[in-house]
């Protein structure tokens, strides 16, 4: 009997596991049920009296050893997990030192635009990415010699000349006006590819709002005070705006929109570049050609068109000087932006 104490003594002290899986194989072998302690008990009952103090004292300090080593083992390994693997565990609770992650700051922007607008009755509509030209340009008014149209600007699908990446959201107003009748008023979200070399300020991929109101008696000084509603609700109540007459294909008459700067009160820095201004979008009235395009009696019905880049009024809004940084998802640079939105 003493003999084999002693000789499972020296496997408890002897034992190095390489892994979590072989401490809890010899658990079982030493203290399970069908293990080597139970079976030295159960000899143990035909001891004779007077040594049952003494072994039975050995076997409890055994007993008492394998347990201490299997636990500090036990310990040893769950220490020395990787992160990646707690990470895997799908059991274990939840903390609240977990970081949830946060919104993307295009996503956070365009939700705030889209937002801003469904408080005026906008809905949400979406188009696709890879369009047809008539979507893009021809129903547009864009003429067949217009630049827009070159591949300089435009991605083309190879040998489907008439297939392309949409260059704007302006291609979401035609697919809505084609399927409804006024009155109309939706914000179209999405992204947009030109064929341009990347920079700080310019992406071959970025991101647009457009918005499209079509009614009976619709007129400029709703489109102005629209947009100067949206204005003071992303950038503050003390801003206002200014149009500059600009020229779109699918709009007429067309304006440019300023916002007084943000950051300087307008007084002038060198984000707005002295001017006191920023400018944040294109805006004008549907040129009555698209409506007829469109399916729409241009005789009934006026409306306006805005459209403008969603990081640009990031960019403003957050004083974010480089575009790139938008796309390179750094952590250091994602954290700093948190919304309900
Ligand atoms: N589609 C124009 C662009 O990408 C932006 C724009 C300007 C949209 C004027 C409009 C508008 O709806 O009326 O540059």
């Amino acid at each position: 009997m003493n003999d084999k104490i002693n000789a499972l003594l020296r496997r408890v002290e002897e034992f190095s596991p390489e892994t979590a899986a072989a401490v809890e194989e010899f658990r079982i072998k030493m203290l399970g049920k069908k293990g080597e302690l139970n079976a030295l008990l159960e000899e143990f009952k035909s001891v004779a009296p007077e040594y049952k103090r003494e072994y039975g004292q050995k076997i409890n300090a055994l007993k008492n050893r394998a347990m201490e080593r299997v636990n500090a083992l036990k310990e040893q390994f769950a220490a020395s997990v990787t992160p990646t693997e707690s990470a895997g565990d799908m059991t274990r609770p939840a903390s609240s030192d977990d970081d949830a992650g946060s919104r993307h700051p295009i996503s956070i922007v365009r939700n705030q635009i889209t937002d801003i607008f469904a408080r005026l009755g906008y809905t949400i509509a979406e188009g696709p990415e890879i369009e047809d030209d008539r979507h893009v340009f021809g129903a547009l008014n864009f003429p067949p010699e217009h630049p827009a149209r070159d591949m300089q600007d435009t991605f083309f699908i190879e040998k489907l000349p008439d297939i392309l990446l949409r260059t704007h959201t302006s291609s979401i107003q035609v697919r809505t006006m084609e399927r409804q009748q006024p009155p109309i008023r939706v914000v179209c979200p999405g992204r947009v590819f030109r064929n341009e070399a990347i920079s700080y300020r310019a992406h071959c991929i970025f991101h647009q709002v457009e918005g499209l109101y079509i009614d009976r008696g619709v007129s400029f000084a709703d489109m102005k005070q629209s947009i100067l509603y949206f204005a003071k609700e992303m950038f503050g109540e003390q801003a206002v705006i200014r149009m500059r007459p600009s020229y779109f294909p699918f709009t007429e008459p067309s304006a440019e929109v300023d916002v007084s700067c943000n950051l300087c009160g307008g007084k002038g820095c060198n984000v707005c570049k002295g001017t006191g201004w920023l400018e944040i979008m294109g805006c004008g009235m549907v040129d009555p050609n698209v409506l007829e395009e469109c399916g729409i009696d241009s005789e009934k019905y006026s409306g306006f068109a805005f459209g403008m880049g969603v990081e640009r009024i990031a960019m403003l809004k957050y004083g974010v000087k480089d575009l790139r940084l938008y796309f390179e998802n750094d952590v250091r640079f994602l954290r700093q932006f948190e919304s309900a939105l």
